[in-house]
């Protein structure tokens, strides 16, 4: 017999502390499934990790300074500091309601978080890398960012918001930029994955290559930011203030202190994903490692950028009305049948459409008739009425061609899954995954249980039904980061207990037969219950859609 593992060095072995964060998002706006996109994506991933038995850290938060926040406040007649403490309960909110489980949610008018910006000045100042000079140039207040001439489109628009930019001449600080263009290449060369996917790095070395302008990073002309701690005049630069939340949020830079998580998942981490959305690449790719290169801090692993989603096709914006905030939607279909569209639908990485008409389909035909009719056929029904509703005794030594080719598709399947997550290719992961949820439902079909029942041949069904119960435990552990509430239903129905992830040890399914014979299973309520046409219809009028089919274009 194999000695039991020694938990205490395998947690040693697997303590590889794992960090990822999403953008922190601006408060001007309500949260919207933009937004919900990229939380839910932090959120598999921390899952994921945390299944692995890896220290997990996973940071949301808000932008709270800027030009953009302060004029917003003004519009709503608040002083900005009232605006932002009232617009961080939906933000809060709407992360509980889609289970996203976040350990930090870092706010950018914390006085940590100010002292955290203010020293990562000085240490990019003491570098020699700050210095003041007049400046003129064009400014978007949506992107809270300059442009170049270049850039801009005709009528001087800002050619993401279609809107005009401002010119601005003031006295600001700068930070030397063009001195860190060799470096970033070198770093680029020495980090081949730093930037996903590949054809985004690409344009990110594309732009480098170019030679990079000196940044200025303090602004005059408003109050409503970090101040300059020797120049109060001057406050920080909103993006400049924004990134440092990554660290900030973990006691960092910590130049001299003692601050055990930014220690932990940031200077010995083993991996840093900042997940963000395209369009705010170049400030996470380029000015960011360029900030901390300049103050000697540790340069994150990884910046996935993630596309844009458009709603039924069109472009998502208030003048459309087409601006949809996640929570009716939650409380149409649930939080993880919503996780679960999100993460499938698009692959991560491109642009995609969110359409509720295709949302409804792969509810019916993947999560209803899929998973869902796996589970009925075979704990609600032939296990319940044929074996007393108890997890059957696996006889590897009676196993037959076809439980071995379930068996092996399941453990490839989980194999494959865990590399697509390990990569952010949570659509692949849940490819994989279903080509074992529907190998599996053609097993029922070919080993036939119902006929087996009937001719009485129970050896036979033992086996058939342990093989379906097993991979559904498997299912229940794959689809966990995903859809955390349903894989525990799914396990309450198997006898099992929920999923506790812990530090130092893999829960992730390698060996068969891990579940125990003699188990009760239990049957509840259909896991995943059709919708039928009248139910569709009368959820999305319920949403405010179009009855007309949607067009929803996929991208895979
Ligand atoms: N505050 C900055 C980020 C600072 S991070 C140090 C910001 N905020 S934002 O609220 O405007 O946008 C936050 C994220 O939402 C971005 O990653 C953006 O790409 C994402 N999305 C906004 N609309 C989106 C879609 N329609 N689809 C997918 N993501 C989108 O930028």
């Amino acid at each position: 017999m194999a000695p039991p593992p020694n938990l205490a060095n395998l947690g040693r072995r697997m303590a590889r502390p794992y960090y990822v964060t999403t953008p922190i998002y601006y408060v001007n706006d309500q949260p919207h499934i933009g937004h919900a996109y990229s939380t839910v994506a932090a959120d598999v991933v921390s899952r994921y990790q945390r299944l692995r038995g890896h220290p997990t850290y996973f940071l949301t938060g808000l932008d709270e300074y800027g030009l953009k926040i302060e004029r917003r406040a003004k519009e709503e007649n608040l002083a900005p500091q009232d605006f932002v403490d009232r617009m961080a309960t939906p933000f809060r909110s709407t992360w509980e309601e889609l289970d996203c489980a976040h350990d930090g949610f870092i706010r950018t008018t914390s006085a940590e978080h100010r002292e955290s910006v203010q020293t990562l000045w000085k240490m990019m100042e003491d570098k020699g890398d700050i210095y003041l000079d007049d400046y003129e140039d064009w400014y978007c207040v949506g992107c809270e960012s300059f442009k170049t001439e270049k850039e801009l489109l005709e009528g001087n628009l800002c050619p993401i918001h279609q809107k005009p930019v401002e010119r601005i001449k003031e006295r600001s600080y700068f930070f030397r930029l063009s001195k860190y263009t060799q470096p970033l290449l070198d770093f680029f060369e020495a980090h081949p994955d730093f930037v996903q996917p590949d054809a985004r790095f690409n344009e990110v070395k594309s732009f480098v290559k170019e030679g990079l302008r000196d940044l200025s990073i303090s602004r005059t002309s408003f109050r409503w930011g970090v101040p300059v701690a020797n120049d109060p005049e001057h406050v920080v630069y909103v993006w400049l203030d924004a990134l440092t939340n990554y660290i900030s949020a973990l006691g960092g830079p910590a130049p001299k202190g003692i601050a055990p998580l930014y220690d932990e998942f940031w200077t010995s981490a083993e991996t840093i994903t900042h997940i963000v959305g395209k369009d705010i690449l170049r400030f996470h790719a380029v000015y960011w490692p360029a900030f901390l290169l300049s103050a000697g801090v540790r340069v994150p692993s990884q910046i996935w950028a993630h596309g844009w989603l458009t709603v039924n096709g069109e472009k998502m914006s208030k003048s459309l009305g087409n601006f949809l905030p996640p929570g009716p939607l939650v409380e149409a279909f649930g939080a993880d049948v919503l996780r679960y569209y999100f993460m499938r639908e698009v692959g991560f990485g491109q642009d995609g459409d969110f359409s509720h008409r295709n949302l409804l389909n792969r509810y019916n035909g993947e999560l209803a008739n899929g998973l869902g009719n796996l589970i009925n056929r075979i704990v609600a029904s032939i296990v319940k009425k044929n074996l007393g509703g108890r997890v059957p005794r696996l006889r590897l030594d009676a196993l037959e061609e076809a439980d071995r080719h379930l068996i092996d598709k399941a453990k490839a399947s989980a194999c494959d899954a865990a590399r697509h997550l390990e990569a952010l290719a949570f659509h692949r992961a849940l490819d994989t995954t279903w080509e074992l949820v529907s190998a599996a439902n053609k097993y029922v079909d070919t080993t036939e249980p119902w006929k087996l029942a009937k001719q009485g041949e129970q050896q036979r069904l033992e086996q058939v039904c342990y093989t379906v119960l097993e991979t559904l435990r498997w299912l229940s552990i794959m689809l966990f980061p995903v859809m955390p509430n349903k894989c525990n239903e799914l396990r309450s129905q198997l006898g099992l207990p929920p999923l506790l992830p812990t530090v130092g040890v893999d829960l992730w399914p390698s060996a068969w037969g891990g579940l125990g014979p003699g188990i009760e299973t239990r049957t509840a309520g259909l896991l995943f219950p059709r919708f039928d046409e009248s139910q569709e219809r009368s959820i999305l009028e319920r949403l405010g859609v179009d009855k007309e089919p949607q067009p929803g274009l996929r991208a895979k």
